[in-house]
């Protein structure tokens, strides 16, 4: 094993158990690109400031971009016993440019690196799960496009309830995903700060210029208290929770689709690509994708929890603690990019059943309350009307029909207010447009809706 860095005031090695414990190499090795790109940063300002020369600092550049080059072409491996990525690229530095490699560390902990590296991490990896997510939207504004007449039953407590188009359901979904994007950029950008120079935890008495290795490095500005540096992540725990609420939509959106394929709403057909069969039964076709999506929900909660319970009580400022960090914000990132692009093809490749659809939007009575607005509007109180509707569905249900197949006789037998024109009024086509207001199903409302998004 090789000797450790801070060996100095020890007498003996770390036993061999507790470097493997310790050492968090398998995992934090996904930041070496962050850490080399910090280090590059740290190093070159280092030098602006007259603390390292311009050579040292010129060779420890050319060293990490040598090491970035090996790591990405496979003859740099991360088998070490380092006990973390800093250690892994410092040492491997040291071997390769000697003394001016000592010199990097400077004025730095590995307390303000690793906050900084995870910091870096996040903010590219958001700007990934974003994108994605812009896609996925993308894809819903398409289908809701083509489908700004196609009606369906709205349901309250999964019982059919007010006609609405399958473009104006999909315009729920379209907004919370929205609402989604703005968390992760927020969460993204709080996080794009710069806690280099926080040092272990009471910054330096180098003549560091923290601002301008925020600028180097593309963040936003710098962190403003050294102990608030090294001892918070409440920016992965933020992350994780933005995560958790596009999860939970996810979920939501899942459900349904798993309904909707059912041969007991068949309003979906997946497409053969995006579903599965059984091994044993032959005739099954599985919402596999949409289900995972709903199961990796749960998992997605299971980080933030993590995040949450590591972070309770810690005292300030740095905790070994903190380590574990790192793999649930890790999993939170590589759940959501392995969840959105099979479930975007997804919704891609289905086919919408806009038959099935309306014949469930015709039946149901979703025009129950049309009906009672109807006689609203012929002057009647609603309370009512409301009744005199219930009666009539009452009615509909005992003989087998529906409303709008009730001739007027029949009708005026529950009110004399009844006229030719409830027909039109009770309609599905009219139910759906006359909600024309901000926010309603009528396809003018929905279409400038989503040309204006
Ligand atoms: N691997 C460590 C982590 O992720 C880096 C910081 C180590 N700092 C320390 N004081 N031991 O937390």
């Amino acid at each position: 094993m090789a000797k450790k860095m801070w060996a100095g005031r020890f007498e003996k090695a770390t036993d061999k158990d507790v470097n493997d414990y310790n050492s968090s190499l398998p995992f934090d090795c996904k930041m070496y690109s962050q850490d080399i790109e910090g280090s590059i940063a740290h190093s070159q300002m280092l030098a602006k400031q007259g603390v390292i020369s311009s050579e040292d600092a010129e060779a420890i550049r050319k060293g990490l971009l040598s090491i970035k080059e090996d790591i990405e072409s496979g003859k740099l491996t991360f088998d070490s016993d380092a006990e973390d990525i800093h250690m892994f690229i410092e040492e491997e530095l040291t071997n390769r440019i000697g003394d001016a490699g000592k010199r990097l560390h400077t004025g730095r902990s590995r307390n303000d690196q690793v906050a900084l590296d995870q910091r870096l991490y996040l903010v590219d990896e958001a700007g990934e799960i974003i994108e994605l997510l812009d896609t996925f939207v993308d894809t819903l504004i398409d289908i809701a496009k083509d489908n700004l007449t196609t009606y369906m039953p709205g349901y309250t407590h999964l019982q059919r309830a007010q006609p609405i188009t399958y473009a104006h359901y999909l315009t729920a979904y379209i907004e919370m995903f929205r609402r989604d994007t703005d968390r992760l950029g927020a969460a993204r950008d709080r996080a794009n700060v710069s806690p280099l120079g926080s040092g272990a935890l009471a910054g330096t008495t180098y003549p560091l210029d923290r601002q301008a290795v925020a600028d180097d490095l593309g963040m936003n500005g710098v962190t403003l208290c050294s102990l608030d540096g090294v001892a918070d992540r409440d920016f992965a725990i933020e992350f994780a929770s933005a995560c958790s609420i596009l999860m939970m939509h996810l979920s939501r959106l899942s459900e349904e689709i798993i309904l909707y394929a059912s041969q007991e709403f068949k309003f979906y057909e997946l497409d053969d690509a995006y579903s599965t069969g059984s091994s044993m039964m032959p005739q099954k076709k599985n919402p596999d994708v949409a289900e995972l999506t709903r199961g990796k929900t749960g998992r997605v909660y299971g980080d933030l929890i993590s995040l949450l319970v590591i972070m309770k009580g810690l005292p300030l400022t740095y905790n070994k603690d903190m380590q574990e960090v790192q793999e649930a914000m890790f999993d939170c990132i590589e759940t959501i990019k392995a969840v959105l692009p099979p479930f975007t093809g997804m919704m891609k490749t289905m086919t919408i059943r806009k038959d099935r659809m309306e014949a469930a939007a015709l039946e149901g009575f979703t025009n129950a309350t049309d009906l009672a607005d109807y006689l609203v509007k012929k002057g009647l109180p609603f309370r009512e009307t409301h009744a005199i509707s219930g009666k009539l569905v009452h009615y509909c249900i005992e003989n087998n029909t529906s409303l709008e197949k009730l001739p007027l006789e029949t009708l005026k037998q529950f009110s004399e207010a009844f006229e030719e024109d409830v027909y039109d009024a009770i309609s599905l086509k009219t139910c759906v447009e006359g909600r024309s207001l901000i926010g309603g199903p009528a396809p003018e409302t929905v279409k400038r809706y989503l040309d204006s998004i």
